[in-house]
């Protein structure tokens, strides 16, 4: 008798550690006697019934890889109602019995509408955004940060050597978890988040007069992408309110690519490995979530439902030492 077949499948942006999730969802599910099959570009891969047989040699040496070897994509297409009913049928067609789907919040709510139709899926949060509700941390975020960090380093030995000001923009579409933390690791002057209202004179201006009566010469500003404010005009506006040279340098997708850090390989092997356990029980429309040092599961429609606040305390500690 042939063996039930699970898949897998990564969408939307890649992170750091997705590789990692891949390889033990493959692992785990030859493990527990499946076929495991990868679909290549996501949903869009799906709707092509773009398949490949997985087998344990397949994941050999990507523990260590960023981005994604299933590749990935966002898919206009699946989301509409036929595309959902053609991307069912073509799990069924292949005897796929489930789908692990790593990826974020909108990857989450492809997994949740293929699960009401009968195909049960487990989402494992993959993003360096860090910004699905039910998680404390999701897969690439550690690695993310630390790229960050290493290159806000580098940007502060030029700024701190020419006494200018660097404004640095960090990716993070809708959420400043990134920023928050990359600007305590770096020591940023100020720390401009989509979850407190920008303010430019009293959270840039009026810090850095504060900082210059008491002789600082060089600061950092780090921006997150999803507060809308332009890192190059926001340098010239410093520039001209306090007469500090200022640079402004955007991250951009630097920020997304390079090997994974130990947090993230761990973290990422062990949710893999809880989503192929779900599945083997029969049990779909979940999502994975790490909370503290624990792996747990969450309902998809409960997981979506949820809202994630910034830790507002930290945003405050920030503040009160970077002075
Ligand atoms: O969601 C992850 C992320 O890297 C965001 O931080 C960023 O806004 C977005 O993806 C960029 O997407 P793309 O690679 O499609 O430009």
């Amino acid at each position: 008798m042939a063996k039930d077949a699970i898949a897998v499948l990564t969408s939307g942006g890649d992170a750091p550690g997705m590789n990692a999730a891949v390889r033990a969802v493959v692992r785990s599910g030859i493990n527990k006697g499946f076929n495991v099959l990868g679909i290549k570009r996501g949903y869009r891969g799906l709707l092509k019934k773009d398949f490949v047989e997985m087998d344990l040699r397949s994941v050999t040496n990507i523990l260590s890889l960023g981005g994604t070897i299933l590749y990935t994509a966002r898919s206009k297409e699946f989301q509409t109602p036929e595309g959902i009913q053609h991307a069912a049928q073509n799990c069924m067609d292949m005897g796929v019995k489930g789908v692990v789907v790593i990826g974020g919040d909108g990857s989450f709510r492809g997994a949740r509408d293929l699960s009401e139709r009968g195909i049960p899926c487990v989402g494992v949060p993959g993003t360096i955004d860090n910004d699905i509700a039910c998680c404390d941390y999701t897969i690439g975020y550690d690695t993310c940060l630390n790229t960050i960090m290493d290159m806000v380093d580098r940007i502060r030995d030029t700024s701190e050597s020419h006494d200018r000001c660097a404004v640095i923009e960090v990716m993070g579409r809708r959420a400043g978890y990134l920023a928050l933390n990359a600007g305590i690791a770096c020591g940023a002057t100020s720390i401009l988040i989509p979850e407190v209202e920008v303010d430019i004179e009293k959270h840039v201006i009026e810090r850095m007069r504060k900082t210059q009566r008491t002789d600082k010469k060089h600061f950092i500003i780090i921006v997150a992408e999803g507060c809308g404010v332009d890192v190059h005009e926001l340098a010239k506006h410093i520039q001209a309110e306090t007469g500090v040279e200022s640079r402004a340098t955007v991250l951009g997708h630097t920020q997304r690519g390079g090997y994974p850090t130990v947090k993230d390989r761990v973290m990422a092997t062990r949710m893999g490995n809880y989503a192929v356990k779900l599945l083997m029980n029969n049990i779909g429309n979940r999502v994975v979530a790490a909370q503290k040092e624990d792996v747990v599961d969450y309902d998809i429609f409960e997981a979506l439902n949820m809202t994630k606040t910034i830790d507002m305390n930290l945003y405050n500690i920030a503040h009160e030492v970077s002075i």
